[in-house]
Order: C-alpha cells, then sequence, then structure tokens
C-alpha cells in the first residue's frame, strides 16, 4: 500500500437496501442519527410528527414556569429520556447549578448523554445515573445534597422506545413482544403473559387500562406463547373479533399499554418515588409530574394532597395543568399529558 493509501480517510459504506429508500427500521440511517439531518427534522417537526430516534419535549414553559430555576440550583430530572427538559433547564441553572438526569434505559440514556455533552454541556454542570426514581433518595444522599432545589418526572416511555421496533413496544411494526425499559431487568412481555394466570391477566387490564373487555381478552391471552408484537396484536384483534382496524386500535393499545405497566412496575416505582420526595428536596423545593395515564395522575394527586395535610408540602397544584391547544396540535403526543407540582415545606 502507498504512502497516499495508507492516510487516505476509510468511507463506511452506506448500507444497502432494496429500491430508493430504506424499509427495514435497522437500516433507515436518518433515524439512527438524527441529529446528522437538521432539514429532515425540521420538515417532520413542522408536520406535527416526531422524527423516529428523537422525543420532543411536552409542556417546556409550564415546567419552567412551576419550577422557577435559578442559578446554581440542584436538579434531578428523574426521567432523562431523550434530555429535551434537561437541556431546556440546564441554561437557567448556570452558573454553579448542577443536574442528574437519571433513567432506566441505558441504551438510551448513552446516546443521551453524548448528545448533551456535544452540546457543551460538561461533568460538572450534568450528570447521569442509570437508575430507577423510585431510588432518588439514595442518588442525593450519595451526591451528599442536603435535597434537590427541583425535581423533573416526566412518566412513561419516550417516542425512541415506541418508535424502535426491537424494543417490543409497538404494535404497528414487528418486533420481539418485550416492553422492558431496562432488557436487563426482569422479564418480557412475552413470558409474562405466558406465565400470567387468566384471572390476574384480567385484573391486571382492568387495574391499568380500565379494559372492558378485561375478562375475555385475559382468557384468550393468558398462558400462550407470542414471540411478535404483531402477532400479540393480531390475537387481541381475533379475540374480539374486532376485523376493522379503526375498532381495534383503541383496544390493542389498551393491552399494551396494561401489559407496559406491569413488565415495568410502573406503579410502584411511581408510588416509592412519591413517598421519597419530601425527603429528597430541601425546603422550598419544588417538583413537577408529568403524566399520560389517569392511574399514575390520581396516584401524584392523592400524594401532594396527603403531603400538602400533613404539612411537608407547602403548597400544591389546585388544577391539574393541560398542555395548550397549540402544543396538542402541533405534537399530538402531547394529548393527554397532564402536569401537576408541590413545594416543600420546611418540617
Ligand atoms: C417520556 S420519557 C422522558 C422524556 C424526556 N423528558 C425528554 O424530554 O426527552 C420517559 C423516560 O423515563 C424513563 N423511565 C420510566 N420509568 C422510569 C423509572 N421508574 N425510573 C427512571 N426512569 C424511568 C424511560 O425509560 C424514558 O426514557
Amino acid at each position: 500500500m502507498s504512502a497516499e493509501e495508507e492516510s487516505a480517510p476509510i468511507y463506511k459504506r452506506r448500507l444497502r437496501y432494496p429500491g430508493k429508500n430504506p424499509r427495514r427500521f435497522e437500516d433507515k440511517y436518518k433515524e439512527h442519527a438524527a441529529g446528522n439531518y437538521p432539514e429532515t427534522l425540521a420538515k417532520v417537526v413542522a408536520s406535527g410528527k416526531t422524527p423516529v430516534g428523537t422525543h420532543r419535549p411536552i409542556m417546556v414553559r409550564e415546567i419552567l414556569d412551576t419550577l422557577k430555576l435559578a442559578p446554581g440550583m440542584l436538579v434531578v430530572d428523574a426521567t432523562l429520556g431523550y434530555g429535551g427538559h434537561s437541556a431546556e433547564m440546564l441554561p437557567h441553572i448556570c452558573p454553579g447549578g448542577v443536574l442528574i438526569g437519571l433513567d432506566v434505559d441505558g441504551i438510551e440514556q448513552t446516546k443521551t448523554e453524548a448528545r448533551l455533552r456535544s452540546m457543551g454541556w460538561g461533568q460538572e454542570t450534568f450528570r447521569v445515573r442509570l437508575s430507577n426514581f423510585a431510588g432518588i433518595h439514595k442518588v442525593i444522599a450519595e451526591e451528599r445534597w442536603e435535597g434537590a432545589d427541583a425535581v423533573l418526572a416526566d412518566l412513561g416511555v419516550s417516542s425512541m422506545q415506541i418508535d424502535t421496533p426491537s424494543r417490543g413496544f409497538s404494535f404497528k411494526v414487528d418486533g420481539p413482544l418485550d416492553m422492558r425499559m431496562n432488557p436487563s431487568r426482569g422479564q418480557s412481555a412475552s413470558r409474562f403473559i405466558e406465565s400470567t394466570k387468566p384471572d390476574d391477566l384480567a385484573v391486571l387490564f382492568m387495574e391499568n387500562a380500565d379494559e372492558p373487555h378485561a375478562a375475555i381478552l385475559g382468557q384468550g391471552l393468558a398462558g400462550r406463547r407470542f414471540s411478535g408484537t404483531t402477532q400479540f396484536a393480531a390475537a387481541i384483534r381475533n379475540i374480539l373479533s374486532l376485523s376493522s382496524s379503526e375498532d381495534a386500535e383503541p383496544a390493542v393499545r389498551r393491552i399494551f399499554q396494561a401489559i407496559r405497566i406491569a413488565v415495568n412496575d410502573e406503579f410502584s416505582a411511581l408510588d416509592n418515588f412519591l413517598r421519597s420526595l419530601p425527603g429528597s428536596l430541601r425546603a422550598g423545593g419544588r417538583v413537577a409530574i408529568l403524566t399520560f395515564h389517569s392511574g399514575e395522575d390520581r396516584r401524584v394527586k392523592k400524594s401532594f394532597q396527603a403531603g400538602l395535610q400533613s404539612g411537608q408540602y407547602s403548597g400544591i397544584a389546585e388544577e391539574v395543568m393541560r398542555p395548550s391547544p397549540e402544543e396538542c396540535r402541533s405534537n399530538p403526543r402531547a394529548t393527554s399529558a397532564k402536569l401537576r407540582w408541590a413545594v416543600r415545606a420546611d418540617f
């Protein structure tokens, strides 16, 4: 090899796919490096969609108004996700502030950390921890903080998790029936369904999704082995004999949500987080929680009301806050969002 050849840059050959545009998710090179295609990203956002591989933060202005961030503050973003809210909060706590982003999803957290580092946020200001927010008090203790000045939790799954077929959350595109936010812990949705009794599955469909056909679906699905998400969705439609996708869509969506909540133990993580919050905030510290499910909102509301009565909180949101109609129009994924806040009392 000549010296010239040796110093020549190595170009990576683009993936080969049949036709003009990639069809399989694995071949969609733009989705895997969304940040490298700002014009494509802007076009998709302008059309009211979320570009695959990204997540659009919801109710940003309302959250910033609620948390009243200031330079030097110590903040926990309990659900880092794509880092959309963190990127908006960080400028408000500089200079001198620190934001720690928690998430249970190590796959996305690594990418988010790299993205925020490339935006110029160094270790002294922005840190990440692979941690369930149920353990927020441990994170605060390990950081030797007296308490956080502000905590944000934006519950549920990120758009990246839903839109990546291999994570198994989507019933629109086939993937393994997994649904774990942290794929290295717990059991997949497929194993969960196979090992759960019909009556238990029916109760779960009722409790997690208010599913009107809970009993018949519990009977029809429990103990069966489903390998793929679309196969599972088809079984739900079959049991309900809903042939038109319009009728079937809400039922399939509810069952997927109910199973996801169970597989990731989402309600008990939220209950533990809510219990830990007063002890994780400093006096005057503020928390804002975004929910997308009535079961979550009920828990947040009750916990804040109980904290106000017992004197742990000095103030709470009297009314739930909702995204503006403009935000819902420009980002339909915001439509079911509810925001509540609380302020820690000096006890
Ligand atoms: C809706 S997304 C957050 C999006 C983020 N606010 C943004 O602007 O990019 C929710 C994130 O919370 C994470 N998550 C869900 N439950 C969690 C838990 N118990 N502890 C820590 N992270 C959790 C999910 O993995 C997901 O990344």
